[in-house]
């Protein structure tokens, strides 16, 4: 993985341009080359995208063909040079026409004034909470929208809710109506709408960590008189064990170590370990290095974050993980956009 030079801050201020410059660069001496050979690349791809853009016939399937050159010449010139070329390629005026993606233009004027807000996983969603501002999008737009949400790493992200409402469920099945749950950096919780456990009353409390307090407000007006209870809180805050909020049967991290360095993403799964009650599980997820959109969305997007091996998943795992720990797992989503971690306290 590379890695940043910068860590979180802890009250996210997660902008691209917090990774951006910082990648080493393994080509320093031919960089200007190959620069320009990418540029070119990219007047190709780009000049054949707008072409069957302009001739309007099957529109999802040119974005999800400019989705995948935009991944190959990434992977091509390396993280340096495709860091000089993000720029280029903002500035492009092709830039204008996907960022009519209701997705994509979100994420590109960051309204919360930071990547990957709890509204842009909405859109990803399919949540009513953002159909306005879909349905002020223009008929390109909403074909490109199409498609974008419908891309591997959304279809993932889906999973990813999926999954962690079944983690949910599955906890309260084991240990009962005293059940207690974590979510850090929760956002809008959606996992917890197709919730039995919740929607049963058979959880004792779920708490949502989220550091942005319209986010915190969106949950408590959802899930007011429920077992929900929103806590306005940063990592930055847990590490500093700031926040009194007690021991859990399952916490849960989904959308946040893909912002976090090493050190922090370590230091955050030793205090999440520490507030798990014996026979407690901590997941945390992470997209992969097998993503496949990252190169549209460090462009037209301008969301970058921070992909995980199974190896980068392990090494934070094992570094974290104490003594008393039973089980410890990584696995992949069905896509292998997206990976896990588990770990299991002994009980
Ligand atoms: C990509 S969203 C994921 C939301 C939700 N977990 C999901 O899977 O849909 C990331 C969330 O992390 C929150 N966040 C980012 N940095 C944080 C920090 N340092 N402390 C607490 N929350 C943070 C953001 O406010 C945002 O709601």
């Amino acid at each position: 993985m590379a890695q940043p030079l910068f860590a979180l801050d802890g009250q996210s201020l997660i902008t691209p341009q917090s990774v951006s410059n910082n990648f080493p660069s393994p080509h320093q001496n031919n960089e200007p080359d190959l620069l320009r050979t990418a540029e070119a690349e990219f007047a190709v791809v780009i000049n054949i995208a707008m072409q069957r853009l302009a001739a309007g016939r099957n529109l999802p399937d040119a974005v999800r063909w400019l989705i995948g050159q935009l991944h190959e010449v990434r992977h091509k010139f390396g993280a340096a040079v495709w860091q000089r070329l993000i720029p280029i390629i903002q500035a492009h005026p092709s830039a204008e026409i996907l960022q009519q993606c209701p997705f994509t233009r979100w994420s590109f004027e960051k309204p919360r004034g930071y990547s990957g807000d709890a509204s842009l996983i909405d859109f990803i969603y399919g949540h009513p909470a953002v159909a306005e501002e879909v349905a002020r999008s223009t008929p390109l737009g909403l074909n490109i929208f199409e498609y974008t949400i419908n891309a591997p790493g959304p279809v993932a992200v889906r999973e990813r809710r999926d999954i962690l409402t079944r983690f949910v469920d599955e906890t309260a099945a084991r240990t009962g109506p005293d059940t207690e749950v974590l979510a850090v950096a929760a956002g809008h919780l959606r996992e917890a709408e197709a919730s039995k456990a919740l929607a049963e009353g058979r959880l004792k409390r779920w708490v949502a960590l989220d550091q942005d307090p319209e986010s915190i407000g969106t949950i408590s007006s959802q899930f007011h008189g429920t077992a929900v209870e929103p806590v306005n809180g940063s990592v930055r805050g847990l590490l500093a064990r700031k926040h009194q909020i007690g021991t859990f049967d399952l916490i849960y991290a989904a959308g946040l170590y893909d912002y976090l360095a090493d050190k922090v993403a370590i230091r955050l799964t030793q205090i999440c370990m520490d507030m798990l009650k014996p026979g407690g599980v901590f997941l945390f997820a992470n997209f992969s290095d097998e993503m496949a959109d990252d190169g549209y969305m460090e462009s037209y997007m301008n969301w970058e974050l921070l992909q995980r091996s199974e190896a980068d998943m392990w090494r934070i795992v094992n570094s974290s993980a104490p003594e008393d720990t039973d089980e410890k797992t990584v696995w992949f989503g069905a896509n292998r956009n997206i990976i896990y971690a588990t770990i299991r306290k002994k009980s």
